[in-house]
């Protein structure tokens, strides 16, 4: 895609504060850096999807927590990448209960969306294949794509960053909106698309294989405090057939490096791996700086 073909266009994406609302370098570099970006030359709308958290998260007390670490987590980052508190003004942050116009939409929303889409969804369709009966599940899970769809076309969405695993949400965002238009004869919502940058789109976790993801143990924090951060950083995969530091290195799939590719000083980086490949240099000291 052609960065030029980005600007002035209105972008519209949202977080869920299921998990405990901390954020780890995987969303940085998978959602938070890209939003900060895109923000420098478009509208950009970025919300909390608290409503969409009561699908798993029923506990008051936990979704309040969540809901204000996610907000401090967000603010932190955002205002970080953009200058400083003033930089935020780029951006329309919002908690979604909070507009009310996002449920009423969803209630509008219900009578034009086919019941045979939503049954196609996967996240639906994923849960029902597994253990799952469809006793155990709620509405709010099956009706998530309707919600979502009216979070994105209430504000007249062009491009909504999501992760691969989201596309089909705006496949059905789509839908409905087209449907809507068709019904009452009128050219009422804008038809968004998904915004999937590759390069970014999957960050593996420390343990080199899988999505970095909370739920998976193989994170690295940003708000923790040192002694857990260290202890990720420590823990994370390298090379499995390096055993001794004078061993020669390998740079492909070792995690410490590809994540000093998004936060190191760029000609310290490429010395450190010249050095690792030469079996120069140990894996604690490539690590103590990726920790710095
Ligand atoms: N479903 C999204 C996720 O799990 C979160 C979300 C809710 C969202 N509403 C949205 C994303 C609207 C983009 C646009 O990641």
């Amino acid at each position: 895609m052609n960065k030029k073909d980005f600007i002035g266009k209105r972008f519209l994406s949202g977080i869920t504060p299921s998990g405990d609302g901390s954020l780890h370098i995987g969303n940085y570099l998978g959602a938070v850096r890209q939003f900060i970006e895109l923000s420098k030359s478009n509208e950009t709308y970025l919300m909390v999807a608290d409503l969409h958290a009561l699908t798993t998260v029923q506990d008051r007390k936990q979704l309040a927590n969540n809901i204000e670490t996610l907000i401090l987590n967000e603010l932190a980052l955002l205002a970080g990448g953009l200058g400083g508190v003033d930089g935020l003004k780029k951006i329309v942050f919002f908690r979604q209960s909070d507009v009310a116009e996002h449920t009423e939409l969803q209630s509008i929303f219900n009578n034009v969306t086919p019941l045979g889409l939503i049954k196609r969804a996967h996240a639906y369709k994923d849960k029902l294949q597994g253990e799952t009966k469809e006793e155990e599940i709620n509405m709010g899970l099956f009706n998530y794509p309707i919600l979502m769809a009216s979070d994105i076309l209430l504000y007249q969405t062009d491009l909504v960053p999501v992760g691969k695993d989201q596309k089909q949400h705006i496949e059905i965002t789509r839908d409905i909106a087209e449907r809507f238009n068709k019904i009452y004869q009128k050219q009422v919502f804008k038809l968004p698309e998904p915004y999937i940058q590759e390069e970014v789109a999957v960050v593996l976790g420390t343990d080199g294989k899988r999505k970095m993801s909370k739920s998976l143990g193989n994170t690295i924090a940003i708000f923790e405090p040192e002694d857990v951060i260290k202890k990720q950083v420590m823990g994370t995969y390298t090379d499995p057939t390096r055993v001794h530091a004078t061993d020669p290195g390998h740079i492909e799939g070792n995690m410490v490096f590809a994540y000093l590719d998004h936060f190191g000083d760029k000609q310290h980086v490429t010395s450190m791996k010249e050095k690792y490949v030469a079996g120069k240099i140990s894996d604690v000291e490539v690590k103590e700086y990726l920790f710095k």
